[in-house]
């Protein structure tokens, strides 16, 4: 996958005119799933506005938590927190042990990339979280952490065909700016010599090898935009041009999310850092279009009380900051009896610890292999928090209600797993190929 080395190009993005960004915010999802360098310079050719904004002087300046992003970002005009438009998710193969000049040469390219491209959603920002094959490699044990073997079973009994994360990292790419996304990941492996003026010292592709690459897009506009010649979308173009995911809803409100500090490890050496669960998720938005009314999508998605009050909108536009699904707990065992449909969202909420959302999802849609999908990237102090919370997802006990997933429970008859994998990822300071017991 690692491009030769001739294939190095020294382009330096010109400055920024401000003038289509929007239209380069949208032919930069499809760039990015392409991700190869005639895309980089068909996206950069048809806008002339893209820039790299300088990173710091010193990279210790940064927070301590490679996923501390909240800071960084923007919010809408509720006050949510806003994601990034565009992501790349790079599983990444040592090449050779992780001894501790490969570890300086992770540690050196990063803080490069930190001093040449600033930590936010105008320029990037990056988790770079490890794997229990990476763990294994070490005769010790991960300190502080429990990081279970990749495996959906013991959460999820009867999925099929489903791939788990076996390699040794993963490196989550995000960005508004798909040229920039694109650029700092040419740059971090060596394909691309210069950032708007400033070279990294050192390649990632020394140490790492790229052997899968997943891209992923989300915000307003993006998944309308995307829906056009997909297989699998009925016609008309469902998706509300107004939906940042491919199902046509608003997500991650304020209130439904954990808030950073609630999923930062708090004690022992990896403290500061958190865990990370990256699943993809094929969507049949066929018949979730086609099958179900708009209110039997919002029963589905949210709850039936939402659809019978009217509470959710178009896309989620009533809702602001709190998706008020905490509320609609209480009825779930009748919603299931007398309905035959408990909300997705509904089901979620009874898995809060004492009232507060435990994990903090940065989910993304995706059209990689031109299938309509969600990598589903959540963040938890702990991994057995996300398995408590996906068990409440698969909503077995309402079974008992004739409420299976074929039927009314939530959004599971429209899901499909396809690939599931569980990192740590240690703070800033312990990033390049940590040892599990870096103390003693
Ligand atoms: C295609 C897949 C999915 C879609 C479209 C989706 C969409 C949504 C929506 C619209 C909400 C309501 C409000 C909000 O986000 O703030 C929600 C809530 C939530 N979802 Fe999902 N989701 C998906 C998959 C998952 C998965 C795999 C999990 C993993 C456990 C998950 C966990 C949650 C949690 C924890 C909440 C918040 C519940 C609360 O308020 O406490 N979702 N989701």
């Amino acid at each position: 996958m690692d491009p030769a080395p001739d294939d190095r190009t020294a382009v330096t993005p010109p400055s920024p005119d401000g003038q289509s960004r929007r239209a380069l915010l949208r032919a930069g999802a499809a760039a990015v799933a392409a991700g190869t360098s005639a895309a980089l310079a068909a996206c950069l050719e048809s806008d002339s506005s893209v820039d790299v904004p300088p990173g710091v002087d010193d990279p210790t300046s940064l927070p301590d938590g490679q996923h501390a992003w909240n800071d960084a970002l923007a919010h809408d005009a509720d006050g949510n927190v806003r994601p990034p438009a565009h992501h790349v998710f790079l599983e990444l193969s040592l090449r050779g042990g992780p001894d501790g000049s490969a570890r300086e040469t992770v540690e050196t390219t990063l803080r490069d990339l930190e001093r040449a491209v600033a930590w936010g959603p105008e320029g990037v920002l990056f988790t770079l979280g490890y794997t229990r094959a990476y763990v294994d490699r070490f005769d010790a044990s991960l300190e502080g952490v429990s990081l279970p073997e990749p495996d959906p079973m013991p959460v999820l009994a009867a999925e099929s065909d489903v791939t788990v994360a076996t390699n040794d990292a993963l490196l989550h790419l995000a960005s508004d700016d798909a040229a920039v996304v694109l650029a700092v990941e040419e740059a971090l492996f060596g394909d691309r010599q210069r950032l708007d003026g400033t070279s990294l010292s050192g390649s990632l592709a020394d140490v790492f090898e790229r052997v899968d690459r997943r891209t992923g897009f989300v915000g307003p506009g993006l998944p309308a935009e995307r829906q056009q010649g997909l297989e699998g979308l009925p016609d008309g173009d469902p998706v509300p041009e107004e939906a940042p995911f491919f199902m046509g809803f608003r997500s991650g409100f304020r209130e439904s999310q954990a808030t950073e500090d609630r999923v930062t490890i708090a004690d022992g050496p990896f403290a500061g850092g958190t865990t990370q669960h990256v699943e993809t998720l094929e969507l049949e938005l066929g018949s979730w279009f086609e099958a179900s009314s708009h209110d039997q999508r919002v029963a589905r998605l949210f709850s039936p009380d939402h659809a019978d009050r009217e509470a959710v909108g178009k896309y989620g536009d009533r809702l602001g900051t709190d998706p008020g699904v905490l509320e609609t707990v209480d009825r779930i065992a009748d919603d299931a009896r007398e309905r035959g449909i408990v909300g997705h969202a509904q089901k979620l909420a009874r898995a809060r610890d004492d009232g507060d959302p435990v994990l903090l999802r940065r989910d993304v849609n995706t059209t990689d292999g031109d299938v309509c999908g969600l990598h589903f990237v959540s963040l938890q102090r702990e991994l057995s928090e996300f398995r408590r919370v996906r068990r409440a997802m698969a909503g077995d006990e309402f079974r008992q209600y004739g409420v299976g997933p074929r039927q009314g429970n939530g959004i599971l008859r429209y899901v499909r797993l396809r690939h599931w994998g569980d990192y740590f990822v240690p703070p800033r300071r312990q990033r390049a190929l940590p040892r599990p017991n870096p103390d003693t």
